[in-house]
């Protein structure tokens, strides 16, 4: 199995931070956001790697990760999304030559996770599996609608729904067989102009081959000034247990 990391967009929710680097470079606690999918991906032994970069600030990519194997990676190759913000099946569909038929897990740059998935990674065969995780606030993601009879069925994932049919979040990882490619040549673009992977995961729901398991452990979405701070918070905390505490002490 290889590992795709999409880490293009360019970062607009972030500005001014992300007019000097990219999104995925700005710091979480004492690394740089991108070091953390990279472990995840190292963590569920997959080293053979390929990061999707765009914008101005693309070639700080290179800098920071050389060819990767201070972070454990064997192999490290780099594309360019041409279209910075084209979506993330746009980025996605760069990775059709590195797949080499083979299937893949992806993960979205600005997602940090401590969750173990080595197991899923391991066990998947066909179709795409999808991670959920439960959120306060699902209108900012893509959302899974249940089937009100069998519950562990999805049927439909909606992008950032006004009336979200549930509070899981599909989050930033996902593993897919090789047939992803097909489904993103199938996809146009949507209201916001960019090809959607929502679309892609529910080529897969309508052909009865997608599967989902709850993250288990912390996730997060750094995109935005509360969240990064967040990620920042939870991993500051995590490496030095009793920051949070010594943090709300001071105020
Ligand atoms: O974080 C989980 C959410 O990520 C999912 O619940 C949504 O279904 C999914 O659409 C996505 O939503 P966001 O609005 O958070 O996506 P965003 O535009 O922030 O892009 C997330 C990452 O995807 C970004 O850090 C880099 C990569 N990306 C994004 C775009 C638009 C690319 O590589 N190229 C792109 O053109």
């Amino acid at each position: 199995m290889k590992g795709v990391i999409l880490a293009g967009g360019l970062g607009t929710r972030l500005y001014p931070l992300t007019h000097a680097t990219n999104k995925h470079l700005l710091p979480i606690y004492n690394k740089p956001m991108v070091y953390y999918p990279i472990q995840t991906l190292v963590n569920a032994g997959i080293t053979d790697v390929m990061i999707v970069a765009s914008g101005p600030h693309a070639g700080h990519f290179l800098r920071v990760l050389k060819n990767g194997k201070e972070l454990g990676l064997t192999h490290l190759e780099y594309a360019f999304q041409e279209k910075p913000d084209g979506g993330i099946s746009d980025a996605l569909s760069l990775a059709e030559n590195f797949a080499d038929n083979d299937s893949i897990t992806v993960i979205l740059g600005d997602n940090t996770t401590d969750a173990d998935i080595s197991e899923p990674v391991k066990h998947f065969q066909r179709g795409a599996q999808v991670f959920v995780k439960k959120v306060p606030d699902p209108k900012r993601f893509g959302v899974v609608r249940f089937d009100e009879a069998d519950p562990s069925k999805v049927v439909e994932i909606i992008e950032k729904p006004a009336n979200p049919p549930s509070n899981y979040a599909v989050t930033g990882l996902y593993i897919y067989d090789n047939r992803v490619f097909d489904f993103i040549r199938q996809c146009t673009p949507s209201a916001r102009g960019e090809l959607e992977i929502t679309d892609v995961n529910n080529f897969y729901v309508k052909e009865g081959s997608l599967s989902w398991a709850e993250l288990n452990g912390y996730w997060q979405d750094a995109g935005t000034f509360d969240t990064l701070l967040q990620a920042n918070m939870y991993w500051a905390n995590k490496q030095n247990p009793g920051f949070i505490e010594s943090f709300n002490k001071g105020l």
